[in-house]
């Protein structure tokens, strides 16, 4: 096997095996990496041009019910200050998000309980009368199929669900046992059910994970075929059990993007917060890498130091405007525009 002919096929068919991930992976190199994030690239331009979609992206409650290990907020960190937006916090944010220019607005938070289905399809109900034109997407995880009906009912259009890993005993290493990738699966395919856009994805380099796991991932991704894939790499907390673990790779993060880009050509694929988090160019690496997507922030200044999933945090001081003026710019810096428009995904 080569690598330069496992790339060149997966370029020209979109497929590829276990092994060929795998070897892709493990024999990673500079020359490899070169060939496949510009191929990845060349597929993104050929759908998308050299236009770049905005999401502006609201963190509406740091409250979270679940323990995750990796994730700052997790319920048993007692040292997180706890927040929740009110219905009117967000519409203002909507408000300033619309003026700047965005056209998809991003709801995430914990699961927090306080916003139960009553107010939160009140919230997607209000922000859908007042913006006919934009989308509408949630991030607020796991939910029982009839509250993600009647969020989709009252006007959202997108779901954001990471699977954070497709392989069950990994799922169980960085998860509470209350929590399974058998039910992170069954909303997964509620949501695609429903008629979201829905996103997938996972961490790299999160602890414990191998090789193995990843080229479980991409093959579950290729299969399940979400419109978008959020991709970054794994931060440690300080006030999390996993405050000791390394950090991901961003060059794996970028190759890995990149192959996610060949296997699912018309994808959405965000580059990430994490990902300009470890590298200080991440996200202009990214989009050389075949990413299309970037999520500023526009969550309130008084709120952002409190939303913190992992350390470090990009941007969490940054002026929202200041912010996006940035990103603009730096897109441009390397042949991207940054454009205002919904950016639905391309059947
Ligand atoms: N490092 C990187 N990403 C993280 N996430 C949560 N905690 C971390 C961390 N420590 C990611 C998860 C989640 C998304 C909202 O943020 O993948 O789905």
């Amino acid at each position: 096997m080569r690598s330069a002919d496992i790339i060149e096929s997966i370029y020209r068919t979109t497929n590829a095996a276990r092994e060929e991930l795998r070897f892709l992976i493990e024999n990673r190199d500079e020359e490899s990496t070169q060939l496949l994030c510009g191929l990845a690239r060349k597929r993104a331009v050929e759908h998308y041009g050299n236009k770049i979609f905005v999401r502006a992206l609201i963190e509406m409650t740091n409250y979270c019910r679940n323990d995750c290990l990796y994730c700052g907020i997790r319920k048993s960190n007692k040292n997180a200050q706890r927040y929740r937006l009110t219905k009117e916090d967000i519409m203002e944010c909507c408000s300033e998000g619309y003026s700047l220019g965005f056209r998809t607005f991003v709801l995430q938070g914990g699961e927090d309980m306080y916003y139960t289905d009553d107010i939160m399809t009140d919230i997607v109900a209000s922000i859908r009368a007042e913006y006919p034109d934009c989308a509408i997407t949630l991030s607020l995880g796991e939910k029982p199929r009839e509250s993600y009906q009647r969020l989709f009912d009252a006007g959202a259009n997108r779901y954001l669900l990471r699977h954070e890993t497709a392989d069950p005993e990994h799922y169980g290493m960085l998860h509470p046992a209350e929590l399974s990738l058998a039910n992170r699966m069954e909303c997964l395919r509620d949501l695609k059910e429903i008629g979201y856009q829905v996103g997938a994805g996972m961490m790299v380099g999160s602890p414990y994970q191998t090789v193995g796991n990843i080229v479980t991932d991409l093959l579950f991704i290729k299969d399940f075929a979400p419109h978008m894939v959020g991709m970054g790499p794994f931060i440690p907390h300080h006030d999390t059990p996993f405050a000791h673990e390394k950090t991901g790779s961003a060059e794996l993060t970028l190759f890995l993007l990149a192959l996610v880009r060949l296997m699912n050509p018309k994808v959405l694929l965000p580059a990430t917060t994490a990902l300009g988090t470890v590298k200080g160019n991440g996200r202009e690496m990214g989009v050389l890498a075949g990413c299309n997507v970037v999520m500023p922030n526009i969550s309130p200044m008084s709120v952002r130091r409190k939303y913190m999933l992992y350390d470090n945090k990009l941007n969490a001081d940054t002026e929202t405007e200041a912010a996006y003026e940035s990103v603009k710019s730096s897109m441009k810096a390397i042949g991207y525009e940054v454009v205002c428009d919904r950016g639905d995904y391309k059947k």
